[in-house]
């Protein structure tokens, strides 16, 4: 009864020159290990989980690259959108694929670009939330204890309830402003959500129903056509009438049967280049390199990322990123990290 669906169909544009729309983060090896984002993520899946069970969600033009790299995934297991309307609708359509398949499916919910080494410790949280919910209904999130007040994630204040694992969820509040996270971290009993969900497929679709009924209307009345040669079809045709929301806002905030379980695993959602730099840091001077060779001298805390092995020196540079790609040289402040999403939108869109 066990199933899976990750979400592939994000631009993570914080990333480029890396990640374009063309080729977003999750379909490189942001790491250098020789395995994509989204590689990495599958075979962490498929040691919990069948691979037959496990779906991708996607935008249409991502299938080629999805079943290149993921060979064990037959193209009747990846729900294909023609339009982006962030992760609700997804969600939901998957949902009712699976459930139509099999109405006891157990049902993890997980991003294709986050960076989760303990693959062991993931398994066993995850069979920890599979049985809670095999038993209650109840909406399952993993949390992650918070360092600093990120105002990108979703915060989750958990019922200060005895010593169980799995936690009743007080309020999940998604991406509030600094001073809100600030008083949350300071109040000490809110986790980070670490956008990793485990549901009933009946718990999910009977929340999408009770708090976005119109949406569930939009993707339901077609039920019967889920898993048949008319699914494709309807999802087309159907897919961009939906709101454009995250699951976060449109379910979690709302259900009243949310909770949580703090992941025994160490956890980075590889957000940004220094996220990226904070996982890879390879030398004692806090710089970090992917693929490149670096040559370092009076060098602190650079992010060096290159495409291909390429010596890369450097000499009285600080806290920069810095990309070497075929067609375009980055050199970027870390501390203005943030903007590289606007300098897509200037630049970048034809890189
Ligand atoms: N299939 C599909 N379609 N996937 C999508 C779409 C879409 O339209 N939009 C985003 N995704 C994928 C992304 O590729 C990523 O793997 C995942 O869904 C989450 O989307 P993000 O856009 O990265 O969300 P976020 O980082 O702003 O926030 C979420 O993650 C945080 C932790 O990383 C939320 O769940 C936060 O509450 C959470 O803290
Ligand atoms: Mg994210």
């Amino acid at each position: 009864n066990y199933y899976a669906v990750i979400m592939a169909g994000g631009i993570g544009s914080r990333f480029w020159p890396v990640s374009t729309t063309n080729l977003p983060k999750q379909f490189h090896d942001m790491l250098g290990t020789g395995q994509t984002l989204l590689q990495k993520t599958f075979s962490r899946i498929a040691k919990a989980i069948p691979a037959e069970n496990i779906y991708i969600l996607t935008n249409e033009r991502y299938l080629d690259l999805t079943l290149e790299q993921l060979p064990d995934i037959t193209k009747d297991r990846v729900v294909l959108e023609p339009a982006m309307r962030n992760t609700a609708p997804c969600i939901l359509v998957a949902a009712l694929k699976i459930k139509k398949e099999n109405p006891n499916a157990l049902m993890l919910v997980a991003p294709s670009d986050h960076w989760i080494e303990e693959e062991e410790a993931f398994a066993t949280d995850l069979q920890q939330c599979f049985d809670a919910c095999q038993r209650e209904d109840m909406l399952m999130t993993l949390g992650i204890e918070p360092t600093f007040p990120n105002t990108g994630y979703g915060y989750i204040e958990a019922e200060p309830t005895s010593g169980s694992p799995i936690k009743k969820v007080a309020q999940f509040r998604e991406k509030p402003d600094y001073e809100t996270a600030k008083q949350f971290i300071a109040e000490g009993n809110f986790l980070w959500n670490a956008g990793i969900f485990i549901w009933s497929v009946q718990s999910i679709t009977t929340s999408f129903e009770k708090n976005m009924p119109v949406m569930h209307a939009l993707f339901s009345e077609g039920n019967p056509v889920y898993n048949t040669d008319r699914e494709a079809m309807f999802i087309s045709e159907n897919y961009e009438k939906a709101s454009n929301i995250s699951i976060d806002y449109g379910i979690m905030e709302k259900a009243s049967n949310v909770f949580v379980k703090k992941a025994s695993f160490d956890w980075n959602d590889l957000g940004t280049w220094g996220a990226l730099h904070d996982k890879m840091t390879n030398d004692s001077a806090e710089n970090a390199s992917v693929r490149a060779i670096p040559y370092l001298t009076d060098a602190t805390g650079n992010m060096i990322y290159s495409d291909t092995k390429k010596l890369i020196v450097i000499d009285g540079i600080n806290d920069y990123i810095i990309v070497d790609k075929e067609n375009v040289l980055l050199l970027f402040p870390k501390k203005k990290e943030q903007d590289i999403k606007q300098l897509l939108n200037e630049v970048g869109s034809k890189f």
